[in-house]
């Protein structure tokens, strides 16, 4: 049997990377589906790849900056599905990459809004739906950035990501007792097009493969089947943690 059989998700930033790896994968396990991105275009077409290979997956277009995305996901699933029973709040942006001082106040703002606001605004409305079904599972896609390491030019949003698992831990404190799990996932450098923004010439990309003990990036589906675990019951008795998928870069020094 498929692990999130009869099982409704919401996935944001599903039209990219880990994201779309995951709606993937959560499909292919039986999970009946809510997607969301800004980009209306690239998430239908990560929707209509998972109907055509069988599953169910529903595109929502929105910024999960707002307060009215993060309503209507939880709706959609309502009424498309019949409730929620998982959440993978994923969605994320590195922001302005300069030391602290040269950051923008706006730009500030924009990377806290999107990284760390974004997950109060959906746990806001996604932990009464959960509620209503006996419990649930919320998975935050965190970092290693500013939980194990201090990644130069990266200050908001490590703050932002880090502020996570702060929220991450209070809300599994607060509904543990009525079946809600909540978790972060903390994937280390992912090739994706996020990560490869970044890692954007032959001699950035060796350096960064080598700061992690596999010497090398993850791929994007490595990261979503650590989110599989987290979504289903293979992971029934775990809540309140943040789990490192950061292929040793928290701990390596050479
Ligand atoms: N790649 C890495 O090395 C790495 C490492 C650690 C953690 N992470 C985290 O993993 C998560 C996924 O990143 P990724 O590497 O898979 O990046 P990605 O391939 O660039 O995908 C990002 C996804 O998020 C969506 N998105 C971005 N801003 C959004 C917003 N305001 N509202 C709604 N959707 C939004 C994007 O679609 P639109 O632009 O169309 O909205 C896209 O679907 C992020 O939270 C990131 O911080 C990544």
């Amino acid at each position: 049997m498929p692990s999130l059989a009869d099982k409704i998700a919401i996935i944001t930033g599903a039209s990219s990377g880990i994201g779309r790896a995951a709606a993937r994968l959560f499909a292919a396990e039986g999970a009946r589906l809510v997607l969301c991105a800004r980009g209306k275009a690239e998430l239908a077409a990560t929707a209509d790849e998972i109907t055509r290979a069988g599953g169910v997956a529903v595109p929502v277009a929105g910024d999960v900056k707002s307060e009215e995305v993060a309503r209507k996901l939880v709706d959609k699933a309502c009424e498309e599905f019949g409730g929620l029973d998982i959440a993978f709040n994923n969605a994320g942006t590195m922001g302005e990459m300069v030391p602290v001082p040269e950051i923008s106040v706006a730009g500030w703002r924009e990377t806290i809004d999107t990284n760390l606001t974004s997950a109060f605004l959906a746990a806001k409305y996604q932990v009464p739906a959960m509620l209503e079904r006996g419990g649930g599972s919320l998975i935050f896609t965190s970092t290693f950035v500013g939980h194990t390491v201090g990644f130069p030019n990266l200050g908001a949003y490590a703050a932002g990501k880090a502020g996570l698992v702060g929220l991450m831990q209070v809300i599994a404190a607060e509904f543990g007792a009525q079946g809600i799990r909540a978790n972060a996932l903390l994937p280390g450098g992912t090739d994706t097009p996020m990560g490869r923004s970044v890692i954007n010439t032959p001699e950035i990309r060796s350096f960064v493969e080598g700061l992690h003990a596999l010497k090398r990036l993850a791929e994007p589906e490595e990261i979503a089947r650590s989110a599989l675990f987290l979504a289903s019951d293979a992971s029934s008795f775990m809540t309140g943690s943040a789990l490192m998928v950061d292929g040793g870069v928290s701990i390596n020094r050479t």
